[in-house]
C-alpha cells in the first residue's frame, strides 16, 4: 500500500474506509433529524394473480377486459370488482403519477409500479404488442382535458432513484429561478439539486421528491421540490466546481463543467460532466451515495488531463467554512439551518481554502471520494477524532 497521501486507496483500501464509515454512522448517534424519513420501500414478490394459460383476446379492449378491468373497472373508473386497500386509479379522472404518455403508460403496464404498491407489471403475461395494445387503449379512457391535481403530479422516489430535469424555482430573494435545473431523488429519501448550465451541487433535501405539472405538454410550470431543504450551498448560488491546480499565489483558474447526463444503476445514480477550457480537458463521473444518517459521499471519477485538476466546495448557507487547521487538514464545517455540515475527502490529499471555497486536489488515480454528514454538536467531537483515524 502506499504511503502517498496523494496516491487513492486501491479497491481493498477504499472498502475498508467505507465500511468504517457506515460503522461510524451507526455507531454514533449523528444528526438527530426532527424530520421523517420516508418508509424504507419493501420488496415484495410480484402476486400471481393471472395464470398464463388462458384464451388471449387480440385486441386492447379485450386485452383491458381480461387484465385490467378486475381493479380499473371496465370503464376505467377505478371501480372494479377487484377492492384493494389502495384502491386502483380512475383513468377517467386522469390518475396517473407516472406519467401519461404512451412510453410511460407502457413503462407503467410492463413493470408495474415500485416498491409496495399493488399495481402490477404485466411483462410476462403480455407480449409487448399486446401491451402497446393496452396503452392505446387505456389512452382513449382518459379525459379528454386532463385536470391536475397536485396529487397527480407529485414524482415519488420508491425504490429507485428518480431524475427530473427542468425549471426550478429560485432559492434565495435575489436569485432567479433556474431554467436547467436537475434533481436527483435517491431511494433513502435524500434529493439532490443540481444547476446543469455549469454543473453545480445546489441543494440538498430530505423527505418528499418532486412535483411536475408540464405532462401535458404546456411546458413552463416549474418543478417544485417537496423536501425540507437542509443545506443551501452558498446560499443558494455556489460557486464553480471545478478548477486546475493553481500556485499558491494565483486564484484559481477555473474550468467550464458542461453537463453530459445523469445515470441510474439499481439504486445508484449520479452524473457525468465533462470540463472545459477552451477545450475539453476531462470528464467526470459523479456518483452520489447516501451514508446511513444524515449524509452522502460523491465519488468522483475523473479521466482525461487530471494531474492538476481540484474539486471546488461550497458551503451551507453562509458559505463560509471553518478548516480544520492541522498540517494539513483532514475536515471542514460549515454552518448550516439543519446542524453543522462536515466535509472530509478519503485520502489526503492537498488543500487551498479561499474566501468562500475549499479546494481539494484530486488524486493521480483521477479518483476522490468526499463525504458529506450534517451532524449535532454532541456528535460533532466524535466524528472528528474517527475522521482522524479514517483519513491518514
Ligand atoms: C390487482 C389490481 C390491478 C390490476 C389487475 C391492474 N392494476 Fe393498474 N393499478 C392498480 C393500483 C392499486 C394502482 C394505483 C397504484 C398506486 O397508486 O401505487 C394502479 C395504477 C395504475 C396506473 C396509474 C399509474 C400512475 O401513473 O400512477 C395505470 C396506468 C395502470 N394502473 C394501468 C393498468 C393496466 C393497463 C392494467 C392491465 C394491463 C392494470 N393497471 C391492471 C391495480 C391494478
Amino acid at each position: 500500500m502506499s504511503e502517498n497521501p496523494c496516491h487513492f486507496a486501491t479497491g481493498r483500501h477504499s472498502m475498508r474506509t467505507l465500511s468504517i464509515i457506515s460503522w461510524l454512522l451507526f455507531a454514533t448517534a449523528v444528526a438527530t433529524p426532527t424530520f421523517a424519513w420516508q418508509d424504507p420501500p419493501v420488496e415484495e414478490e410480484e402476486d400471481d394473480i393471472f395464470p398464463p394459460d388462458f384464451e388471449e383476446p387480440k385486441d386492447g379492449v379485450g386485452l383491458y377486459l381480461q387484465h385490467c378491468a378486475t381493479c380499473h373497472g371496465a370503464q376505467g373508473d377505478g371501480k372494479g370488482p377487484l377492492v384493494l386497500e389502495e384502491p386502483a386509479r380512475s383513468f377517467e379522472e386522469g390518475g396517473f403519477s407516472f406519467g401519461n404518455s404512451r412510453e410511460a403508460l407502457f413503462k407503467t403496464i410492463t413493470s408495474g409500479l415500485p416498491g409496495r404498491s399493488k399495481m402490477p407489471g404485466f411483462k410476462s403475461y403480455l407480449t409487448e404488442d399486446q401491451r402497446w395494445l393496452v396503452v392505446d387503449h387505456v389512452r382513449t379512457l382518459m379525459p379528454e382535458e386532463q385536470t391536475v391535481s397536485a396529487r397527480d403530479t407529485e414524482l415519488r422516489v420508491l425504490d429507485r432513484p428518480v431524475v427530473a430535469r427542468g425549471l426550478l424555482p429560485s432559492l434565495g430573494d435575489d436569485l432567479p429561478d433556474w431554467p436547467r435545473g436537475l434533481l436527483i431523488g435517491s431511494p433513502d429519501g435524500l434529493s439532490f439539486q443540481y444547476r446543469t448550465d455549469d454543473v453545480r451541487l445546489v441543494a440538498l433535501r430530505m423527505g418528499r421528491f418532486a412535483d411536475r405539472r408540464d405532462w401535458n405538454g404546456r411546458g413552463g410550470d416549474p418543478l417544485v421540490p417537496l423536501g425540507q431543504r437542509l443545506v443551501t450551498f452558498g446560499g443558494g448560488d455556489p460557486g464553480p466546481a471545478f478548477a486546475r491546480d493553481f500556485g499558491a499565489d494565483s486564484p484559481p483558474e477555473t474550468l467550464q463543467a458542461r453537463f453530459r447526463g445523469t445515470w441510474i444503476r439499481g439504486r445508484r445514480s449520479g452524473l457525468r460532466t465533462e470540463l472545459w477550457s477552451g477545450r475539453s480537458l476531462a470528464s467526470v463521473e459523479e456518483e452520489l451515495a447516501v451514508e446511513a444518517v444524515t449524509g452522502f459521499t460523491r465519488r468522483l471519477r475523473a479521466r482525461g488531463e487530471t494531474s492538476d485538476l481540484a474539486v471546488g466546495l461550497t458551503g451551507g448557507e453562509g458559505s463560509a467554512w471553518t478548516v480544520d487547521r492541522t498540517e494539513t487538514p483532514r475536515w471542514a464545517t460549515s454552518a448550516t439551518d439543519a446542524g453543522t455540515l462536515i466535509v472530509f475527502p478519503h485520502v489526503r490529499t492537498r488543500w487551498r481554502v479561499t474566501d468562500t471555497e475549499i479546494w481539494l486536489r484530486v488524486p493521480a488515480s483521477g479518483e476522490l471520494s468526499v463525504t458529506y454528514l450534517l451532524v449535532d454538536d454532541a456528535a460533532r467531537a466524535r466524528i472528528e477524532a474517527a475522521i482522524q483515524e479514517i483519513v491518514r
